[in-house]
Order: C-alpha cells, then sequence, then structure tokens
C-alpha cells in the first residue's frame, strides 16, 4: 500500500498535531453546550474519532452518508443521501465533520438540508481543503489544511475504496489510476 504512494503531502505527526489544536478550539467554541456532531461518511470516520477525543465539551455523534463520486476521482455533481441521520436536528447546535471539500456541493447540499430541518446553528470543520476546486460559494468554519489542486488518499480518503488507513495522507503514482 505504501509503495503506491508517490509523495506524503501531510504526515501522520502534523495532522495529529493540528487535530488536537482543532479540537481545543472547538471545545472553547462549545463552551456550555452539547453540539451534535455529524460525521460525513466515509471518509471522515478516522478525522471525527480522532477529533471528539480531542473535545472536551459533552457530545452527541450521528453519522450521514452522501455519495458523489462513485469509483471517479471527478465529481458528478450529483449528491445523493445514502443513510440519514437517527438523531433529530431540530433545535441543536450542528458540527459538521467533513474529512475534504473540493467543489463545495455536498456541503452546500448538506448546510441546506440541516437549516431546512430547523438545526438552530450550522458550523463546518473540514480536516482538508482544495478551494481552487470550489464551484459554489462555501468556506469552512474551521479548516486544518489547504491543499493543492491533487486527488489525495489517506487519513479516511480513498481511491476506489482503498487507502483510507494510510495514517497520512499522499498522492498516489499515476499508474494506479491506469489499473
Ligand atoms: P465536494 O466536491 O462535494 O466533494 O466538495 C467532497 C467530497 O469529495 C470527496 N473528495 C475526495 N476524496 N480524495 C478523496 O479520496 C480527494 O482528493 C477528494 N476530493 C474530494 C470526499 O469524499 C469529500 O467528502
Ligand atoms: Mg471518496
Amino acid at each position: 500500500m505504501q509503495n503506491d504512494i508517490q509523495e506524503v503531502l501531510i504526515s501522520e505527526e502534523e495532522i495529529q498535531k493540528k487535530i488536537k489544536e482543532l479540537g481545543a478550539e472547538l471545545s472553547k467554541v462549545y463552551e456550555g453546550r452539547n453540539p451534535l456532531v455529524i460525521c460525513v461518511l466515509k471518509g471522515a470516520f478516522i478525522f471525527m474519532a480522532d477529533l471528539v477525543k480531542n473535545m472536551t465539551v459533552p457530545i452527541e455523534l450521528d453519522f450521514m452518508a452522501v455519495s458523489s463520486y462513485g469509483a471517479s476521482t471527478k465529481s458528478s455533481g450529483v449528491v445523493k443521501i445514502i443513510k440519514d441521520l437517527d438523531v433529530p436536528v431540530d433545535g441543536r447546535d450542528v458540527l459538521i465533520v467533513e474529512d475534504i471539500i473540493d467543489s463545495g456541493l455536498t456541503l452546500s447540499h448538506l448546510i441546506e438540508l440541516l437549516k431546512s430541518r430547523n438545526a438552530k446553528s450550522t458550523c463546518v470543520c473540514t480536516l482538508f481543503d482544495k478551494p481552487a476546486r470550489r464551484t459554489v460559494n462555501l468556506e469552512a468554519d474551521y479548516t486544518g489544511f489547504t491543499l493543492p489542486d491533487a486527488f489525495v488518499v489517506g487519513y479516511g480518503l480513498d481511491y476506489a475504496e482503498y487507502y483510507r488507513n494510510l495514517p497520512y495522507i499522499g498522492i498516489l503514482k499515476p499508474e494506479i489510476y491506469s489499473h
């Protein structure tokens, strides 16, 4: 698996350090409140787990699965809900945890949905951001790392469902895509 990586973009140590900072910041932001933290599956599952361990306020967790990519590396522009929330968001302070923002379509769709369900507040924390690829006007409230316009894998992010378990993020060798 490691042999398929051309370049490590952000190391495990850098990622963990940043998540500690984000957790501390969000703990301050939500002090005295009990946010509903929503993990956008599948990519955000590792980030979510590490982030909440660094949050000191009481939180409730839920998961949502949306799809826009399939096995391709380009967005289809279609966002489909595959798994909806179990918990009502009505009147809740919602913190959306996302792995990466690319076009912004997934998140803008999700935020609209949560607002229409009367969330009290919505806030987005993404570990990675590729602002150069945005097609809708959307900015995360909290961002770990800004990335260049390249397809990355690891730390929850996949190519055709593989590489999610790498503890760092990197770029695949070009020959992997042509398999
Ligand atoms: P949009 O375009 O809606 O996309 O902002 C967000 C979702 O797209 C996936 N994505 C990636 N997945 N490497 C991946 O493995 C990438 O470089 C990448 N860029 C976008 C991801 O699932 C994210 O939630
Ligand atoms: Mg994916």
